[in-house]
């Protein structure tokens, strides 16, 4: 049987432990994974004590306030605090999440953060999101249109034809789907991935659209597109409860009923 093993440089290392401060009651301890790229060393994990009475409901509280009070070198992203932009998605207690939405007391035990798995890391819990992007940018994810514009009015959609966006345009591109894909950590170069794939499904479903046959072209590949096989992770790692699998199931249905 193979045995895999992390190189040396990967492996993680014991960090640094920060106490609360002194008379602290309600404190909770937040492991966090390290690692700068100008240092040389190997990843560790820090141990921050955090107190809660001080501290607001959701991880992504605890760690503004470990860079405020506590540690100003950990690096994380984030913008809306809501759930909206995407951008402090990460693993917590194990899932891939959204830091703002993650609530500190439904998570047993101490509260272990690490990047989204499988992407590069540029620093902390900060992930490279280019190749991603770069993916995103491929499936040409805007309406593409051959006739003319009304000249009076926008392109107009049924009520009916709206709502098969629904499912799809809620997607904030957070990418914890994608790296909770198997297939994807196996394949990341040739295969789209379940975030991808979704977009590009938001599209061909958009009555609006008028390249749906192109956009099936384009997807028609082994690893673009079915390299996906059903395992699903992706459905349950969404934050904002969407199903990707479905939305890749739909398009291999497309392809079926054009030939
Ligand atoms: S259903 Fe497909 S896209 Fe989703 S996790 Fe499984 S292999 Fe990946
Ligand atoms: S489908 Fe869900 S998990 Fe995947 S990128 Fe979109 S919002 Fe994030
Ligand atoms: S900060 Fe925007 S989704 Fe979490």
């Amino acid at each position: 049987m193979a045995k895999f093993v992390l190189p040396p440089n990967s492996r993680i290392q014991p960090g640094e432990h920060h106490a609360a401060a002194n008379g602290a009651a309600n404190t909770r301890i937040f492991k966090v994974y390290r690692w700068d790229p100008d240092g040389g060393k190997n990843p560790r994990l820090d141990t921050y004590e955090v107190d809660l009475d001080t501290c607001g409901p959701m991880v992504l509280d605890a760690l503004i306030k470990i860079k405020n009070e506590i540690d100003p070198t950990l690096t994380f992203r984030r913008s809306c605090r809501e759930g909206i932009c995407g951008s402090c998605a990460m693993n917590i207690d194990g899932r891939n999440t959204l830091a703002c939405t993650m609530a500190i007391a439904d998570i047993k035990g101490d509260v272990r953060i690490y990047p989204l798995p499988s992407m590069r890391v540029v620093k902390d819990l900060v992930p490279d999101m280019t190749h991603f992007y770069a993916q995103y940018a491929s499936i040409k994810p805007w309406l593409r249109t051959q006739t003319p514009a009304p000249p009076d009015q926008e392109r107009l959609q049924s009520p009916a034809d709206r709502s098969e966006l629904d499912g799809l345009y809620e997607c904030i591109l957070c990418a914890c789907c994608q790296t909770s894909c198997p297939s994807y950590w196996w394949n990341p170069d040739r295969y789209l991935g379940p975030a991808i794939l979704l977009q590009a499904y938001r599209w061909i479903a958009d009555s609006r659209d008028e390249s749906t046959g192109e956009r099936l072209d384009d997807l028609d590949d082994a690893f673009k597109l079915y390299r996906c096989h059903t395992i699903m992770n992706c459905a349950s790692a969404c934050p904002k409860g969407l199903n990707p699998a479905k939305a890749i199931a739909e398009i291999k249905r497309l392809m079926v009923a054009r030939q």
